[in-house]
């Protein structure tokens, strides 16, 4: 049992805007366990008014808050306030600072005690994530380490496996003979806003593919897991990733982005960049996968595309137009999905049009979508690791991103603008299905 929540890095960036709203938000509503303290740790000294204050908390959850200076001394400090239990350790920190808490964790002895979680990014690159993975292994075992994604936490992607495994539909044809590509697209018109010292050291395929968009590639493509179990959904996840490998790639920077404050004028690092990847599983052997992430661009939006082959014998006459039929996983904004398919205009003549099925979250739920971090949060309690991804998984990812990271951007392209010139063809027109669940 979890009895206490730590966040390193209290009065932090991360702290404030996610952590402690979302454990506000499940106080409030009832599903924080009644006996979970919660302790802010920082550098600096701070009463525990002030730091409720500074997380803009006065409800109940505040009765329940402290805030303790350093580590050294906490778990002596946390068993005064009634934790003996479970403690979640959060290091809401920068990523260079995660082995020097581990051990700092280590030295008070709460580690024993302890789950650690941590943020991405797990290393810079495979070597980088191998020795962060070692030095935190001195002091957690990886059972006690969980590594967020907060895309998994996303309800629209939670409902990808729900969509593939509860629904006899679609499984049958989940494979290389319908399935033609597999397009994974998450766009943002934002540039990198204040983050210009630390996404300069990444750039976009360290930032948002390696880790978010392979994970939804992961649980696009894996097969059936034996049970829910975590280690099982790990185990074929892992099986994918294992089998991707680099057909092309092309990248891009968006005009303006040397300017950035913290980024060097003569930065070559890549904010844009689109990816085919191949699997050499048997199930995918032909089907393209194609995913693209970039900053600066013209629309807001993460979305999933499933193009199916066109039917084996056609029967109308090409003039009627019959499209293939696809499917669109709408993770945000909006949240729903889209089966695109040929129907017949009305009329004398034969005209084939497409036409979208929907089905939207907001339409079909009542219920507010609860945010990423009341999740990960409530399983980093509990103890669940089904959404958190293990150090093998961050290890297969960074080995196969490997050969194109640091690469200096090939092309330029206007803030605002789509780079699609430069694009791989096949993609599908997401901005038909935009107004869909809008
Ligand atoms: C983060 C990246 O992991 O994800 C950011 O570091 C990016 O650069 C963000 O903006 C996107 O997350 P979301 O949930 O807004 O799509």
């Amino acid at each position: 049992m979890t009895d206490a929540i730590v966040i390193a890095g209290a009065t932090g960036d991360l702290a404030k805007r996610k952590l402690l709203p979302a454990l506000a938000h499940l106080c409030k509503s009832g599903a924080l366990p009644n006996s979970i303290i919660i302790v802010g740790t920082g550098r600096r000294p701070l009463s525990d008014d002030a730091f409720r204050l500074l997380a803009g908390e006065s409800g109940i959850l505040s009765s329940r808050m402290y805030y303790h200076q350093g580590i050294a001394g906490l778990d002596s400090f946390l068993r005064k306030k009634g934790s003996t239990h479970k403690v979640a350790l959060f290091c809401a920190l920068p990523p260079n600072a995660y082995a020097s808490t581990a051990e700092e964790f280590a030295a008070d002895g709460i580690a024993t005690r302890g789950r650690l979680i941590i943020e991405k990014p797990f290393g810079y690159d495979s070597e980088s994530s191998q020795a962060l993975n070692d030095s935190l292994l001195r002091f957690f075992p990886e059972e006690e380490i969980y590594r967020i994604d907060h895309y998994l936490a996303k309800e629209a992607v939670q409902n990808i496996l729900v969509f593939r495994f509860a629904n006899s539909l679609f499984e049958p044809l989940w494979n290389t003979d319908s399935i033609d590509t597999i397009q994974i697209s998450a766009t943002e018109t934002i540039g990198v806003l204040g983050r210009g010292p630390y996404f300069d050291t990444a750039g976009i395929i360290r930032d948002m593919v390696q880790n978010h968009l392979t994970q939804l590639v992961c649980l696009i493509m894996m097969n059936r897991p034996q049970s829910l179990d975590p280690v099982h959904i790990r185990k074929e996840k892992m099986a994918i990733l294992e089998s991707l490998s680099i057909v092309k790639y092309a990248t891009g920077q968006y005009l303006g982005y040397t300017e950035e404050p913290g980024v060097p004028s003569d930065s070559t690092t890549e904010t844009y960049a689109e990816i085919e990847l191949a699997s050499s599983l048997a199930r995918w052997k032909s089907t393209r996968i194609l995913i693209r992430s970039g900053k600066a661009l013209p629309t807001h939006a993460t979305e999933i595309g499933i193009t199916f082959r066109p039917v084996a014998l056609p029967l109308f006459p090409v003039e009627a137009k019959s499209a293939h039929n696809s499917i669109i996983f709408k993770i945000q904004p909006s949240e729903g999905i889209v089966l695109d398919m040929s129907t017949k205009v009305p009329g004398g003549e034969l005209a084939l049009a497409d036409t979208a099925m929907a089905f939207c979250y907001r339409d079909a739920f009542s219920s507010e979508i609860p945010e990423a971090y009341q999740r990960l949060l409530l399983d980093a309690i509990k103890g669940d690791k089904t959404l958190f991804v293990s150090s093998v998984q961050t290890q297969a990812s960074w080995n196969l991103y490997g050969p194109i990271l640091g690469k200096p951007a090939q092309y330029l392209y206007k803030k605002g603008e789509c780079p699609c010139l430069n694009s791989f063809t096949g993609w599908l027109d997401f901005e038909k299905y935009r107004s869909i669940c809008t």
